[in-house]
């Protein structure tokens, strides 16, 4: 029996606090770190890693902003040279589909000496409800610079569970999952699915990435954040990644969660009830 925790880097994120209540729950040492926990961790601060390393076995990454971002190269290579330093036996990383950044971090882990896995990811369906598309959600009105595009989102309970596989099962190692939903959905197509079981209106509207971004800007938005969206709509959504691929598939032996019961489970939470969000505002 193993007696050092698993590192989950993203304790508070759409998929570390997934995946570390699954890992907890088959009764395995977790260590979930973010900028908030003791020791804390902090990808801008390097002298923070260590402490989080040291004395693990196995470490769940989840990097951020985005693997996308100039920078993370440099800071994934380093990252991966002091998780060897520690004794890490394997790395999992969480990674974004058709990002050249994304690439070159799956190939620093691929022949680092450890043992790896790359969850490669789809755009999650709980952006819809948990990240920066849930207050359009709630006012009636999504705004996106996507237009007809495809994109097979998925759900990212699914990518916990392909991640904990991954994490305990020594026989999926050392391969990439290619994960994506089961359909491939316009925004347009997404939104009108959650308004029709939401029960009110929702409107979306392709807008230019000019205009995305300049709110953005007039909003305060880090210049970082700027960049970022402006090269995941204009190149990471130029229909590249619209294919649906069958990674869950083979990491669980099961299907990946359709769109609809994403929805189910996003109304049963209880994120898009209107009443519910102005009480907390
Ligand atoms: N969203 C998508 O559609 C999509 C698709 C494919 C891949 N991805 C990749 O998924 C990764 C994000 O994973 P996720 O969605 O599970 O996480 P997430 O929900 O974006 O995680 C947010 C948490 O990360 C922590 N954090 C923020 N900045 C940090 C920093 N500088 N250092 C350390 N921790 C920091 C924050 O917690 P604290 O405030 O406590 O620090 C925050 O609560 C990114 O690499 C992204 O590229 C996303």
């Amino acid at each position: 029996m193993h007696t050092q925790p698993i590192l989950v880097i993203g304790k508070n994120g759409k998929t570390g606090a997934r995946v570390e209540s699954r890992l907890t729950a088959k009764g395995l040492s977790t260590r979930a770190v973010s900028r908030s926990t003791l020791p804390s961790f902090e990808w801008e601060d390097p002298d923070s890693w260590m402490p989080a390393l040291s004395g693990t076995r196995a470490a769940y990454v989840t990097f951020q902003p985005d693997l996308a971002v100039p920078s993370a190269e440099a800071t994934i290579r380093t990252f991966i040279q002091r998780a060897v330093e520690a004794g890490l036996e394997h790395v999992v990383l969480l990674s974004g589909r058709g990002e050249d950044g994304a690439l070159r971090a799956e190939s620093i882990l691929q022949s680092s000496g450890l043992a790896w896995n790359v969850v490669r990811a789809s755009w999650f369906a709980q952006n819809f409800s948990e990240s920066f598309m849930l207050e359009g959600i709630l006012s009636g009105h999504l705004a996106l610079p996507a237009g007809p595009v495809l994109e097979p989102f998925i759900d990212v309970d699914d990518i916990a569970d392909v991640a904990v596989a991954a994490l305990t099962r020594p026989d999926l190692r050392n391969r990439v999952f290619e994960v994506t939903g089961p359909r491939a959905l316009t925004f347009a197509q997404c939104v009108e699915e959650i308004s029709n079981a939401v029960g009110y209106r929702i409107e979306y509207s392709a807008i230019s990435v000019d205009n995305f971004v300049g709110e953005m800007r007039e909003q305060g938005a880090p210049e970082d954040m700027q960049w970022l969206m402006r090269e995941l709509f204009s190149v990471v959504l130029d229909g590249r990644n619209s294919r649906v691929m069958d990674g869950v598939e083979e990491a669980l032996g099961r299907p990946a969660t359709d769109f609809s019961s994403f929805i189910k489970k996003a109304i049963t939470s209880g994120v898009w009830d209107r009443g519910a969000a102005r009480q907390q505002t």
